[in-house]
């Protein structure tokens, strides 16, 4: 499935949003028909890249044999958990792994008619080749090592205010002894668009911080490349930066101009994402000359790691494979990612390259966050899928702007956009597009020119200190934010006092009641009015208002109007709140039989909407932004490295923690209620295209709730699962044999008899069809200081009997408790219904997770 970055403009029209819903379900199906027969398919002459994967473990599964005495276990960096893969044991195996890589193409091909673009061999052992043509991938395919070919995919993209949301400095900060020390020694990966180091966030020489010291355990570089990332980009903060393009620049569609051969950000989006989870504290956020506060990133003290693997039009996998597998091998201690992934042919979304790869980066000990997508809000729109992976969601924060008209019959039309005000306490009289053109103009489409984007036609002595209306359609494409900035320029050019967009419901395509888009700031005073009614109410306000004369000639304007500041935050929604276009579970276990996997996805949501981060120099992903150096954008992009920052956090309290600690950490402490103590809610899917639905947040929506930073330094108890545990989930999945599971992971499944994906030890159930009875174990450690007593609340879902045994305990630092979960299904429901089970200890620590349960048959 493809992750579309949300654009800037969405639209409600009660059947999606552009880029989420309508083209990315399509995509996603097209991709499956596409995976299932790439091989098979169409014979492809025109040169294309494959992915190839070989026999045999990468260096993150490898424990070594004779003649290679690499052994991960006995190889950890000093003071982690992490392997050292720098060590010479680890380069040999490595070089090895090269080696069979060449001996394979130069059996099956011959020499001279492909070009090997990358090897990888710490999370997958595999390369990518560029090849004439689909015979080459048929001869590759059939060498007795190649265990599977495909082709290169073409992956998408998926302030700040956050930090006070999240009560980072009341809370989580001071438990690591403030700001100035919150994520010190944490390297934070970034797979994304690359980075502007020259931005003041990621500077480490304020005067009130110490200086960054040397990280032992840091194995990465930082690559130099004249003109745009010269020596010296990389600093105390930015210690890491490399760039991968053979992928993109294979398939042609790699443009110099503007995606850079170096570390350096084309796009904006990395320098954005990377701020929200490491950017410098307290940085002021200065936009078009109006300060809109202090940024910081949620471990302001962490260090980043660059991987530029995705450019202004998207990233292909083998670039964004070559990142991971350079970050791991690095020594990160979490990786963020922001893109999106593709189905496998074998339709176990769960065993696509993508995600074994980011299966045997968790299993040295790395946390992988990811980002859910932005395709919601319908069910089942997940791109994030393997249980080894923290899969965020985007919820809106309380912090809002407002944007109002207010007419001199006190009608309050409420727009979009940051600006100052008209100057109170006056009154402008509004004119509209149509009737402010020179006289001969007159025979020309009048309404053509209705839209402002051009200057000449117009009559700036009656625009003149008067509130310009123009009428806004977005017929397609990004571009209604550079239409914006084009309409703001003309109204500034003929010195009008202020500038309305209407949204014009149109015909023309397809009828828009409602225009939804992310504030973007401008240098007049600026309201775009989104809703069509009100816009054409507005409209109808000025009509009945302006005198005319017989030829329709205006003799007076009378229709007043003022407009006020929207650049100041107001903290009054009620939130978190699953936004619309957060993608959804469930997730399936297998995409051909449509089979639901008993695994809950996301995991959890974090702030993900009108997010303040740092902006690119050239950065024009969003044209009210262009030139600025912070910018707003919303996405599960946005929520997702928040959550690699409060990793970073956890990590840094806990520094022997496993990924599954730090990762059920997260989720057993999330919130299921919002700031005003009601349930969460999500917006849902809307039959009417001017209202946006809520209900409460189900854990297909949020996952296990909220993040609480606070609380996930000290959950009291963590479920945690190890590699062998994500194998044997593997091996439960329909449509999945033992076999493909060995070939996948190098791994033997050795569940007992009538295992069940419900039985990988989440801190969370799910079960897609209960018939009967099912028993589910967890096992629950302790890593509280002191010995706790326990006791279990059960909210059975609905149609389930809910028994749990026990249902007290006491236990020890470190010691671990099973605990037997049967349900037992006593009436069919239709649909999943949703509970939890808390454990409330008595020394304060609430352990909560999220029951969901289908009842297929009571028995
Ligand atoms: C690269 O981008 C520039 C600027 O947008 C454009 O003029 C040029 O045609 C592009 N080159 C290619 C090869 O697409
Ligand atoms: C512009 O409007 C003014 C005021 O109505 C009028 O006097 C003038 O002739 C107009 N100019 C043009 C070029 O139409
Ligand atoms: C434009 O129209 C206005 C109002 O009808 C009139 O006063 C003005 O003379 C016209 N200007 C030109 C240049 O025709
Ligand atoms: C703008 O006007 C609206 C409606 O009168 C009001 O609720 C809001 O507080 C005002 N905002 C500012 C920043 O003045
Ligand atoms: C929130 O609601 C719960 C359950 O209704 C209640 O027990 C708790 O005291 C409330 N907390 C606050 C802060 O209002
Ligand atoms: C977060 O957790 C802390 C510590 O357990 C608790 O005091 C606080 O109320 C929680 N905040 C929210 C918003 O749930």
């Amino acid at each position: 499935m493809v992750l579309q970055k949300r654009q800037a403009v969405r639209m409600k029209n009660g059947i999606g949003f552009r880029g989420s819903m309508g083209l990315v379900m399509f995509l996603s199906q097209y991709c499956i028909a596409m995976a299932v027969t790439a091989m098979a398919g169409p014979r492809i002459a025109a040169p294309a890249v494959y992915m190839v994967r070989v026999r045999g473990h990468p260096l993150s599964a490898y424990r070594g044999s004779p003649g290679l005495h690499y052994a991960s276990t006995a190889h950890h960096a000093p003071g982690t958990n992490r392997p050292d893969f720098s060590s010479e044991a680890a380069h040999a195996y490595a070089e090895h792994l090269r080696g069979r890589h060449d001996m394979v193409l130069e059996e099956a091909l011959e020499s001279g008619s492909f070009q090997k673009l990358y090897s990888y061999t710490t999370v997958l052992n595999a390369f990518t080749v560029k090849l004439t043509d689909h015979d080459q991938a048929k001869l590759l395919e059939s060498h007795p090592r190649v265990l599977s070919v495909e082709r290169d995919q073409l992956l998408k993209k998926t302030t700040t205010h956050t930090p006070q949301f999240l009560n980072l400095p009341k809370g989580a900060w001071p438990l690591l002894s403030g700001a100035e020390n919150a994520g010190e020694g944490m390297v934070i990966g970034m797979l994304d668009t690359g980075i502007d180091p020259t931005h003041v966030s990621f500077g480490d020489r304020k005067l009130w911080t110490k200086p960054y010291s040397h990280l032992n355990k840091w194995k990465g570089g930082c690559e130099v490349v004249e003109d745009n990332f010269p020596a010296g980009s990389c600093n105390g903060k930015v210690i890491g930066a490399k760039y991968f393009s053979r992928g993109i620049m294979a398939a042609d569609l790699f443009n110099e101009t503007y995606d850079f051969a170096s570390p350096f950000d084309g796009d904006g989006h990395g320098t954005h994402t990377s701020s929200i989870a490491a950017g410098s504290q307290g940085v002021p956020v200065v936009v078009k000359g109006y300060n809109y506060g202090t940024a910081s990133g949620v471990a302001p003290r962490a260090r980043i790691a660059v991987y530029k693997v995705i450019y202004r039009d998207g990233g292909f996998l083998s670039d964004v494979l070559a990142g991971l597998d350079q970050a791991t091998h690095d020594g990160v201690d979490v990786v963020s990612i922001s893109l999106g992934s593709i189905n496998s042919a074998t339709g176990v979304p769960c065993l696509n390259t993508f995600d074994v790869a980011l299966l045997f980066a968790v299993s040295t000990g790395l946390v992988v966050v990811h980002a859910a997508g932005n395709s919601g809000p319908y069910p089942s729109t997940m791109n994030s899928y393997g249980p080894w992976v923290i899969s965020v969601g985007a919820s809106l924060s309380d912090r809002a702007y407002e944007n109002h008209v207010i007419t001199r019959t006190n009608q309050d039309y409420v727009g979009t956009g940051f600006s100052a005000g008209t100057r109170q306490p006056f009154w402008y009289h509004l004119i509209y597009a149509e009737d402010a053109l020179n006289n001969d103009t007159e025979g020309l489409d009048a309404e053509f020119y209705s839209y402002c984007q051009n200057p000449a036609p117009f009559n700036a002595t009656v625009v003149k200190n008067k509130i310009l209306m123009c009428n806004f359609v977005e017929y397609s494409g990004g571009s209604a934010a550079a239409e914006f900035e084009n309409a703001v320029k003309v109204a500034t050019s003929l010195n009008a006092a202020g500038l309305i967009m209407l949204n014009k419901a149109s015909l023309l395509s397809m009828k828009l009641q409602r225009v939804s888009m992310d504030p973007v700031p401008y240098s007049i005073p600026t309201a775009f009015i989104p809703d069509s009614d009100a816009a054409a109410d507005l409209l109808s306000f000025y009509n009945t208002r302006t005198k005319r004369d017989d030829d329709g000639n205006i003799v007076q304007f009378r229709a007043r109007a003022k407009m006020n500041d929207s650049r100041q935050a107001l903290f009054k929604v009620e939130a978190p709140r699953v936004t619309s276009f957060s993608s959804r579970g469930p997730v399936f276990a297998n995409t051909i039989t449509s089979v639901v996997a008993d695994l809950m996805k996301p995991d959890l949501v974090a702030p993900g909407n009108e997010i303040w981060g740092a902006w690119a120099q050239n950065g024009i992903d969003v044209a009210g932004f262009v030139g600025e150096s912070f910018a707003m954008i919303s996405g599960t992009s946005m929520a997702t490295p928040h959550i690699a920052g409060v990793v970073a956090l956890v990590k840094q309290k806990h520094p022997t923690w496993s990924a599954s600690a730090i990762h059920s950490a997260l989720q057993t402490t999330a919130s299921n209620v919002d700031r005003w103590n009601n349930t969460i809610q999500a917006e849902q899917p809307s039959a009417s295209p001017t209202t946006t639905p809520l209900g409460p947040a189900s854990p297909f929506d949020m996952g296990s709730g909220a993040v609480n930073v606070t609380a996930a330094m000290n959950p009291g108890l963590v479920f945690e699962r190890d590699f062998q545990d994500y194998v044997n989930f593997l091996c439960t999945l329909p449509g999945v044999d033992a076999n493909t599971v060995q070939d996948s992971t190098g791994a033997t499944c050795d569940q007992r008899v009538g295992a069940r994906a419900s039985d990988l030890n989440t801190p969370s159930i799910t079960v897609a069809n209960l018939v009967g009875t099912r028993e589910v174990k967890r096992t629950l450690r302790s890593v509280s200081e002191q010995t706790e007593h326990y006791a279990v609340a059960v909210a059975a879902p609905a149609g389930v009997d809910v028994a749990v045994h026990p249902t007290a305990f006491m236990v020890a630092d470190g010691e671990a408790v099973v605990v037997y979960v049967t349900l037992h299904a006593s009436q069919t429901t239709g649909g999943f219904a949703f509970g939890a089970l808390v454990w409330t200890g008595d020394r304060g620590h609430v352990v909560r997770i999220p029951l969901s349960v289908l009842v297929g048959e009571v028995v």
